[in-house]
C-alpha cells in the first residue's frame, strides 16, 4: 500500500507567522527521504496554505510523483496543465470550510468532470475523483471515464461510537469492492491518523492512503524534544561564548 504524505500544513504554520519556514518543498523532500510513497498538495482558490510558487517548486524537485489537488475551476485546470503534476485529485471546495467535506457530487456535474477528466488526460495527467463511498457516485465516475477514485474516509474518522463506525467502514469496503470491479484505481483519505487507519489499510482493493493533518500534527511532538535540545545547545553555547571575553 502507497502513501501519499499531505504536505498543506507544513504551509499552513508557515503563512501563520509569514515567515519562509518550515517550508513545504523541504518537508516534501524530507518526507521522500523516509518512504512517502508521493507527495500530495491541494492548491486551494483562497491560498490559504499552498502557495503556486510552492507548487512550481516541488514540483521541479521530487523524486516520486505529485498529487495535486483542486477544486473545478478553469484557473486551476491552467495550473496544473502548466505545472504537470503525474496526478491531479478532483475535489470540490467552498471557501468556508475548514477543510474538503463530502465528495465531489459527479452525478450533477458530470459533462463538467468529463471535461476535466479529457483535459487533464490530453496532456498525459491522471485524473482521481474524491468521492464519497457512494455505488451511484462510483458508477457516474466509471460511466465518465475517470481511471482512478479516492474514497472520502472523513465520515469513517468523525463517526461516534462503534456501531457508526462499523457502518462507516462497511460502506467504504462495499464502495472498494465495486470499484475496483469497475476497473477503477481505488485510493482513499482524509482525517486517517494511527489510532484508525488499521481497517483501512486492511482494505486490499485500495491502493494508496493520502495522509496530512495527523502526520504533521505527529511530527511535532516527535520532533519538539531534540528542538528544544538545539534551542538549549545554542543558547548555552552563546552563554559559554561571552563568558571567555
Ligand atoms: N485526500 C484529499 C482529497 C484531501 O482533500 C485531503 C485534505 O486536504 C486529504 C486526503 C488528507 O486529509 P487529512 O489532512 O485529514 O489527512
Amino acid at each position: 500500500m502507497l502513501l501519499g504524505v499531505n504536505i498543506d500544513h507544513i504551509a499552513t504554520l508557515r503563512n501563520a507567522r509569514g515567515t519562509t519556514y518550515p517550508s513545504p518543498l523541504e518537508g516534501a523532500l524530507m518526507a521522500e527521504t523516509y518512504g512517502a510513497d508521493l507527495i500530495t498538495l491541494h492548491l486551494r482558490e483562497d491560498r490559504r496554505h499552498i502557495k503556486d510558487a510552492d507548487v512550481f517548486l516541488i514540483k521541479q524537485a521530487l523524486q516520486t510523483r505529485m498529487n495535486l489537488e483542486m477544486a473545478l475551476t478553469n484557473e486551476m485546470l491552467e495550473n496544473a496543465l502548466q505545472v504537470q503534476p503525474e496526478d491531479v485529485c478532483l475535489v470540490p471546495e467552498k471557501r468556508e470550510e475548514v477543510t474538503t467535506e463530502g465528495g465531489l457530487d459527479v452525478l450533477s456535474k458530470q459533462t463538467q468532470i468529463a471535461h476535466f477528466i479529457q483535459e487533464l488526460s490530453n496532456a498525459n495527467i491522471r485524473a482521481s475523483l474524491f468521492i464519497d463511498a457512494d455505488l451511484a457516485q462510483i458508477q457516474a465516475a466509471k460511466d465518465i471515464g475517470a481511471p482512478v477514485i479516492e474514497l472520502h474516509t472523513g465520515a469513517y474518522a468523525d463517526a461516534q461510537g462503534c456501531i457508526e463506525k462499523e457502518q462507516e467502514l462497511h460502506r467504504i469496503k462495499q464502495a472498494s469492492s465495486f470499484a475496483q470491479s469497475l476497473g477503477l484505481v481505488v485510493n482513499a483519505g482524509h482525517g486517517l491518523n494511527i489510532h484508525n487507519v488499521t481497517p483501512i489499510a486492511q482494505i486490499k482493493e485500495i491502493k494508496e492512503l493520502n495522509i496530512g493533518h495527523a502526520l504533521i500534527s505527529q511530527a511535532i511532538f516527535l520532533g519538539l524534544p531534540e528542538a528544544i535540545k538545539q534551542m538549549k545547545k545554542v543558547m548555552q553555547m552563546a552563554r559559554l561564548s561571552i563568558g571567555h571575553q
